[in-house]
């Protein structure tokens, strides 16, 4: 059988294997030598991606269209949909229709759940869950598990410790649900206010993994042992209630003197925007700190990869 990604779609983490992970990985090492040889090559020349973003998105929508124009390729970037056809009410469906014409794939973001996977089945070209609402974000977690393989190795069985907003986070629940994928875990630790727990449906995709996980409230416990600790900002646009979100906002507060008896090796990463003080400024160029510098390149390799072995059939 031949494993591979040819024209399939991405919508969520369950559709991944190891393998195809590996697959992944592989191709955004050579993609990260590309960029750093020649800046990128023409290999998806005459190919369009249509960037359809329902929500605000710095890095994600910038990064895909960055990945497209470094391989040759041209996009359709819309971020927002304000001066779009749906402010007259034309229907998603219409819509996906329309841009599955035009483009050979279709990067989406959207507020509601579930919305990627509904397009998928839509349109004519294969499709890449750019973030839906409370649900997901797959290439977030692809290029965070890449970034912990190449700090770690991929034998090194670690302490990984997930923080914040944990049920409205969509990059920790595609992160919790690819890191069950691999051995990789020796433990995942769950800080959450009691309020923003992880999801049941993200926690018995661990259990059905065997991965070791335990959910509390206090950092102080778990952040000497950890190897990797990944931090999420309150997602204020979850809340209908506004003074709920101002209590939670900053629960958190990752600093030096919190730090100050973790492990050497510690990793601290954020998806970004880091939007209450969650990781503390001067945390920014910490040499423990990846967020503004590793995992960003990171998602812009991770993306060329999915386009490329999305796109093109030899790759
Ligand atoms: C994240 C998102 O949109 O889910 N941002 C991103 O894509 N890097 C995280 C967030 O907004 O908190």
């Amino acid at each position: 059988m031949i494993v591979n990604l040819y024209q399939q779609s991405l919508v969520s983490i369950d559709s991944l294997t190891a393998y195809k992970c590996q697959l992944i990985f592989n191709k955004a090492r050579e993609m990260e030598s590309l960029v750093n040889k020649k800046g990128g090559d023409e290999r998806l020349k005459g190919k369009i991606m249509a960037l359809l973003f329902f929500e605000p998105s710095t890095r994600t929508f910038s990064s895909f269209l960055t990945a497209m124009q470094r391989l040759g390729g041209g996009i359709i970037p819309i971020n927002g949909m304000q001066n779009t056809s749906i402010e007259k009410g034309e229907s998603f469906e219409h819509t996906i229709r329309v841009f599955s014409t035009y483009a050979d794939i279709i990067v989406i973001r959207h507020l509601q759940k579930g919305l990627p996977q509904q397009a998928s089945q839509i349109a004519q070209v294969p499709v890449i869950n750019a973030g839906d609402g409370v649900g997901e974000h797959p290439t977030q977690a692809l290029l965070d598990v890449y970034t912990i393989f190449n700090r770690f190795g991929q034998n090194k069985k670690l302490n990984i410790t997930m923080i914040g907003d944990l049920r409205n986070g969509r990059t920790v629940h595609s992160l919790a649900k690819l890191l069950s994928k691999f051995e990789l875990t020796e433990k995942i630790n769950l800080i959450s206010p009691q309020m923003l727990k992880m999801p049941p449906d993200v926690l018995s995709v661990l259990k059905k993994g065997a991965i070791d996980y335990e959910e509390t409230e206090d950092l102080r416990e778990v952040i000497n042992k950890s190897d990797v600790l990944y931090v999420t900002r309150v997602q204020k646009e979850r809340f209908s209630d506004i003074k709920e979100y101002e209590k939670f906002k900053s629960f958190y507060r990752v600093n030096r003197k919190l730090l100050e008896h973790s492990k050497k090796e510690l990793i601290i990463m954020h998806p970004l925007p880091i939007a209450a003080g969650e990781i503390a400024a001067e945390m920014d160029d910490d040499r423990k700190s990846l967020y503004l510098n590793t995992q960003l390149k990171n998602g812009l390799y991770i993306r060329m990869a999915l386009l490329d072995l999305i796109l093109r059939k030899s790759s």
